[in-house]
């Protein structure tokens, strides 16, 4: 079974190789023999893999550059490819379950049962997204599914509105993580990672939503409108009347965004100093609590795509949590965190089957992976394949006419 050089052993039947060791052989009396503990120990006889087993392999760039094989190939990948390239069939899985309609009664009772008033489909997809995503260029992501009408509702953080609505009066700039922070704070530059957000941005923000507060203040004490945080966010969306703004197209296409922790930035600075200037006007968090929480309770089926973690995070499984099925129906989660701290940031899909946030027989996918690097190809492989785009869809007549053509003239 074995064949022996100086102090090497091979192993004629699976080829491994050890290296010996002299106390080892000396210690059990001779050289010629191996100790019976150590081959008992190194050589558990292996079972036959499953039939189905899936075998390691990466791209092959001799086959060429193809974007879709090279995605394809993370699935075969190991580590994070394969969860990468599972968090893409989870979530085409939730685009296949959208496409089957639902009886037109059930569409009808769920848009009367839906407090936001949102078309029903077969599944109702929850987007969570933190702040640094609009921050980055992951803005133009978002406004891209947003525009397309891909997502039922969308969970973000207060930054993550400021910013979008930001950007469409200021830009922000690339940076770097090294930049000497005393330095920006004199010149009145903000940074955000390796992002600089000019504190001018801040001024024109204030400049421009204060006196929709004006207005939403004035509503409020003549028409007596009760504003929740989505409702001033569908607001500001149909104020900054922009299509470059993910809010723009969520107000256009009535997909709910909600952020309970509203006040927890810039737009929070306006409501304070707004206040002082025209005291009294007030956001219902508990209304939109109920708005947020009937997504998912009048929902046929639900998946949640949740980057990053944090609140974000927890008020979208939260709210799967009130439904009769026992959670989510598909999952996928990507964010950087750890599960060791215990906290509801780093909790795997797992923890969330514990709570019944996914259901028991759902096939979740949590990525580690940061945000900026993965999420433009996860929807390049979903939601992006999915939409046909005025060229696409001028190319694909062209193509059609084309066969017609060449099938006429062959028969
Ligand atoms: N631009 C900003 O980030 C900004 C601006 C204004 C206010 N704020 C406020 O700061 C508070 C905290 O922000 P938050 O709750 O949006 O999230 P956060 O920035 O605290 O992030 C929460 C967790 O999400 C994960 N995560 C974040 N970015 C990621 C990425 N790029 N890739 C992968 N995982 C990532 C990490 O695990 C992180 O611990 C909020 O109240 C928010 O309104 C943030």
């Amino acid at each position: 079974m074995f064949t022996r050089g100086a102090q090497r052993l091979v192993c004629l039947v699976c080829s491994r190789r050890f290296v010996t060791s002299s106390k080892v052989m000396s210690s059990t009396g001779g050289m010629n023999k191996v100790p019976q503990v150590a081959t008992d120990a190194v050589l558990v006889q292996s079972e036959k893999m499953p039939d189905d087993a899936i075998e390691v392999k990466g791209y092959d760039f001799n086959q060429g550059v193809s974007f879709h094989k090279l995605m394809e190939s993370y699935k075969t990948t190991g580590f994070q490819a394969t969860n990468f390239g599972k968090a893409i069939d989870e979530i085409n899985k939730m685009l296949d379950a959208k496409k089957i309609s639902l009886p037109e009664e059930v569409v009808r009772e769920g848009t009367a049962l839906n407090p936001v008033g949102r078309e029903k489909t077969n599944c109702t997809i929850f987007l969570g997204i933190t702040s640094n995503i609009i921050s980055s260029g992951l803005r133009e992501i978002v406004r891209f599914l947003v525009q397309h009408n891909l997502i039922d509702c969308m969970v973000t953080t207060a930054g993550g509105i400021e910013e979008d609505i930001m950007k469409c009066l200021a830009p922000s700039y690339l940076g770097d993580f090294r930049l000497k922070d005393k330095e920006l704070r004199t010149k009145g530059l903000n940074r955000i990672g390796n992002l600089i957000v000019p504190n001018e941005n801040y001024c024109k923000f204030e400049d421009w939503c204060l006196p929709v507060l004006d207005k939403m203040k004035l509503e409020q004490d003549q028409e007596g409108v009760n504003w929740t945080p989505s409702k001033m966010i569908a607001r500001l969306g149909k104020e900054i009347d922009n299509p470059e703004s993910v809010l723009y197209w969520a107000y256009k296409n009535n997909i709910p965004v909600f952020s309970p922790a509203l006040t927890d930035g810039a737009v929070g600075d306006c409501m304070y100093f707004h206040s002082f200037r025209n005291p009294g006007l007030k956001l219902d968090i508990i209304e939109d609590l109920r708005r947020m929480n009937s997504q998912a309770v009048f929902a046929a089926h639900t998946g949640m795509i949740i980057v990053g973690g944090g609140l974000i995070k927890h008020h979208i499984c939260n709210a799967n949590l009130m439904v009769s099925r026992n959670g989510a129906d598909y999952a996928v989660y990507l964010n950087t965190a750890q599960e060791f701290d215990g906290s509801d940031a780093g909790a795997t899909p797992s923890e969330a089957v514990s709570w019944g946030k996914i259901r028991l027989t759902a096939q979740p996918v949590k990525v580690y992976g940061e945000a900026t690097l993965l999420f433009p190809l996860l929807v390049a492989e979903t939601f992006a394949k999915r939409v046909k785009l005025p060229d696409q869809e001028k190319a694909d007549i062209d193509t059609e006419i084309a066969e017609g053509e060449r099938h006429e003239a062959r028969s």
